[in-house]
């Protein structure tokens, strides 16, 4: 059966995916970082609905913890097949001139190096050069990768754009050891990220401003991500699918 770990499955994009991998009969890992009890919540949906899941805490920026994840799986069911990097976060919106070394270097280190160290973790387990039997990897980048976020968040735009060159330099250093890695840039979707920048309304902020005038669903995102790690997508890798209403 296929494992799955997806980063940051407590709640909005990473619950969405959590949820539609077991319903296709995955084994999901609910990775979070502080709300244990938002994390148990999708594990039980999951459950109640004839699927298996187990929630595992770890803070994706701290390599002891993803290491210890990564061999709890393996204790528990085995080696991940699929792993969908998805935990972010963003600080509240400000000028670049107001940027501190501290929060650019906590949201480099959730965003970028946490996807690097579950990559790496992932890439072990799954090539086919060290014993595995290949895989699927999918990062959860973002549309501020293109668009830059000014005057809300450049930093976190910068750590997507880290994002998307980790996507197509590991896709092309991992394709002949059976593993696809691509990206998904989803855009202005309703989820409590953007209460953290310090606007919960964001989304319908900007709606008017986007091609098809409405946000995203997190269940929009997780269909492409469920269709990339699927093998109906089996000669992609080092591709994006972009989610932003036309933006
Ligand atoms: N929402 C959007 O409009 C949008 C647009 C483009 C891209 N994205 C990207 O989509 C992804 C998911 O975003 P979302 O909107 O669903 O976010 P969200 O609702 O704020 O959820 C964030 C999730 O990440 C977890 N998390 C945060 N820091 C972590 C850490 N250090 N280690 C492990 N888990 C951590 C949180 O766990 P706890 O609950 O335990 O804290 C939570 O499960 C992010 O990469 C984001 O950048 C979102």
């Amino acid at each position: 059966m296929t494992i799955a770990l997806i980063t940051g499955a407590s709640r909005g994009i990473g619950k969405a995916t959590a949820l539609l991998l077991a319903q296709q009969g995955m084994r999901v890992v609910v990775n979070y970082h502080r709300d244990r009890q938002a994390a148990q919540t999708v594990v039980e949906e999951i459950t109640r609905a004839g699927g298996e899941a187990i929630a595992l805490q770890a803070d994706v920026s701290d390599e002891q913890q993803v290491v210890a994840m990564f061999t709890t799986i393996d204790q528990s069911w085995g080696p991940v097949n699929v792993l969908v990097n998805n935990a972010g976060i963003l600080s509240t919106q400000c000028r670049v001139e107001n940027l501190t070394a501290e929060r650019i270097n906590r949201v480099l280190s959730t965003n970028v190096t946490g996807y690097f160290l579950c990559c790496r973790e992932a890439v072990k387990r799954m090539s086919t050069e060290h014993g595995g039997s290949g895989g699927a990897i999918v990062n959860v980048s973002s549309v501020a990768a293109r668009l830059g976020s000014p005057g809300e968040y450049v930093d976190y735009a910068a750590s997507k754009g880290a994002v998307d060159t980790l996507t197509i330099g590991l896709s092309l250093e991992v394709a002949a050891q059976g593993i696809r890695v691509n990206g998904v840039r989803p855009g202005f979707i309703y989820t409590d990220m953007h209460a953290s920048g310090g606007e919960p309304g964001r989304v319908d902020r900007v709606a008017p401003a986007i091609p098809m005038r409405r946000g995203g669903q997190p269940e929009e995102v997780a269909q492409a991500i469920a269709w990339l790690v699927s093998d109906n997508a089996s000669y992609v890798t080092g591709s994006f699918i972009d989610l932003a209403g036309g933006k």
